[in-house]
């Protein structure tokens, strides 16, 4: 009550007041901004700093996850690198907030290709002396558990001005800086001692509040409004692929703590184990696969997921066209069955993963997938962070991981910027954060592209050549090293 009248005021008083000061205004609630917020507010240098959050969207289905998570896993998970996971424990000090229960370490990935059965690689975190490789957690429960340690940080801080202020359900309706000031001919005002300086970009809000920010941060995901008004240019192009997430139950537990990817033509199957024998799976396909895949029955699915991660793609290409004409049709089911049960029972037990028993009703989603990079991540007074600034096929999990060590750059940019008496907009503070976060992440993305492109295809030279790399990776330990440590972020 209190809140909201107050709220209403604010919108009635600010037609004519000045902008409200602050040092960091963040756009965007996702796990990226909640990030920067929390980190900048658990850092000893940068907590004085005044700092605003705006997210468009409601918090409030983040704020109930903490109070009463629902029965099932929700699809949206990702794998946490454990780099990742020390920074939320030591740097963040969001760890402690999220839900154990929800959360599940794995140690072995294999991937293997639908062309060669025979090219099969184990990604094993114990080869580079790790007992975990990552740790799948869903979206909400990482959200969560910032929401939660901000309010611990606010409750601990005694100042007023220092506490983080949180809008929700606030878009920002427009971005005004310098250079949109000089288009539109405003008079110049020279900017005196303690006023605000005309170089601060002006964010208005549609609760009618409008910001003024030293640093404004654009967390705001692929379609970055922060991004668009500075003026970076983002290159990269969507795969005409989309990205099926569901919730799918196993046949029973299984106690190998192992993750699995096929690499199908039209895309990689991802099955990633969850706690007992709940799983997530990411499946990416073509837009018209895609479609089907979140049109056919529940009673269809989790077959389909067992046909595709055995099957033969020839074989594959007959049921989908069998369920495109009905995706009620349950005759598929039967030839998948029948189709299951000629396969290599040599490989069954240990060379694929545990069958499917249902999937979770309605907890299907797809989502486009595209690459894309801005050519940098800073203009004066602005950064970028998180999938504002990076976008990255799902196929190696490292989209959010990518989104925490841009926070850890950034943050220890602004915590250098702070000890040596700087402007923390200045371009001096914010260049170390684009050369520190930009290379790593622009090699993580090649990677990502590449193998894409390289799996994507049935022509035969490609694919012989990829099964004797597979099979080669497989004996040369050290560059597989490589990979695992590039995996988990170490
Ligand atoms: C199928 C799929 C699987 C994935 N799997 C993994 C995985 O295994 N591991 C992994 O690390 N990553 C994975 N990712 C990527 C991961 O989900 C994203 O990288 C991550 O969500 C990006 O976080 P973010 O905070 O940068 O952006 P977002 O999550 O996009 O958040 C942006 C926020 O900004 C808000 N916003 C936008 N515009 C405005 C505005 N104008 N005003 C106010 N608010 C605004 C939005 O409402 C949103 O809440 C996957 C992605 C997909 C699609
Ligand atoms: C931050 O400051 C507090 C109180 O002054 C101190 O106890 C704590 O150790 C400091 N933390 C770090 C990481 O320096
Ligand atoms: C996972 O599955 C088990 C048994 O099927 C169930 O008891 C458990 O609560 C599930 N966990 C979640 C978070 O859904
Ligand atoms: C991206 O943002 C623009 C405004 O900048 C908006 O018109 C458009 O609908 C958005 N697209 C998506 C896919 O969200």
């Amino acid at each position: 009550m209190f809140r909201s009248l107050s709220r209403q005021l604010a919108t009635k008083a600010s037609i004519n007041t000045p902008s409200k000061l602050q040092d960091v205004v963040i756009i965007g609630g996702g796990p990226a901004g909640l990030s920067l917020l929390a980190a900048l507010k658990s850092s000893n240098k940068t907590k004085h700093l005044k700092c605003t959050l705006v997210e468009g969207a409601s918090l409030d289905p983040i704020r109930n996850f903490g109070v009463n998570p629902p029965p099932e896993y929700t699809n949206r998970v990702v794998s946490l690198t454990p780099k990742t996971i020390e920074y939320m424990r030591d740097k963040i000090g969001n760890w402690n907030f999220i839900n154990q229960e929800r959360v599940n370490f794995y140690d072995t990935i294999v991937a293997y290709d639908s062309q060669d059965n025979e090219a099969r690689i184990k990604f094993d975190a114990s080869t580079i002396g790790d007992s975990v490789l990552a740790a799948m957690c869903e979206n909400l429960n990482i959200q969560s558990s910032l929401l939660e340690r901000i309010e611990e940080l606010n409750l601990n801080t005694m100042d007023p001005e220092q506490k983080s202020i949180l809008y929700d359900n606030t878009k920002v309706v427009e971005i005004t800086g310098p250079e949109v000031a000089a288009e539109h001919e405003l008079p110049y005002i020279d900017p005196k001692e303690g006023e605000p300086d005309l170089d601060w970009p002006t964010v208005t809000l549609s609760n009618g509040e409008s910001l003024q920010a030293r640093l404004l941060v654009g967390a705001d995901g692929f379609n970055s409004s922060v991004r668009k008004f500075s003026h970076i240019a983002s290159r990269g192009w969507f795969y005409n692929r989309f990205g099926v997430v569901a919730t799918v139950k196993l046949q029973y537990e299984d106690y190998r703590s192992l993750a699995w990817q096929r690499f199908l033509t039209t895309g990689p199957l991802a099955i990633l184990p969850l706690t007992d024998n709940n799983a997530t799976i990411v499946w990416s396909s073509t837009p018209e696969l895609s479609e089907l895949l979140v049109s056919v029955d529940d009673a269809i699915f989790p077959h389909l997921v067992n046909a595709a991660m055995a099957l033969e793609e020839t074989d594959l290409s007959y049921i989908y066209s069998l369920l495109k004409k009905n995706p009620s049709d349950m005759n598929a089911v039967e030839e998948i069955k029948w189709r299951m049960s000629r396969v290599d029972s040599s490989l069954v037990d240990e060379g694929y993963p545990l069958p499917l028993e249902s999937v979770v009703p309605r907890s299907r989603a797809r989502f486009p997938l595209k690459m894309a990079h801005a050519d940098t991540y800073t203009a004066p007074r602005v950064a970028l962070i998180g999938d504002a600034a990076h976008s990255i096929h799902p196929l190696a999990g490292q989209g959010l991981n990518m989104g925490q060590s841009d926070v850890a750059s950034l943050v220890s940019a602004l915590e250098d910027g702070v000890t040596r008496g700087l402007d923390i907009g200045s371009t001096l503070v914010l260049e170390q954060y684009t050369a520190n976060a930009w290379p790593s992440n622009h090699v993580m993305l090649g990677i990502c592209d590449k193998m894409h492109k390289i799996f994507s295809t049935d022509w035969p030279p490609i694919v012989f050549f990829r099964g004797f790399g597979i099979k080669s990776l497989n004996m040369l330990g050290s560059f597989k090293d490589v990979i695992v440590r590039a995996l988990s972020g170490r």
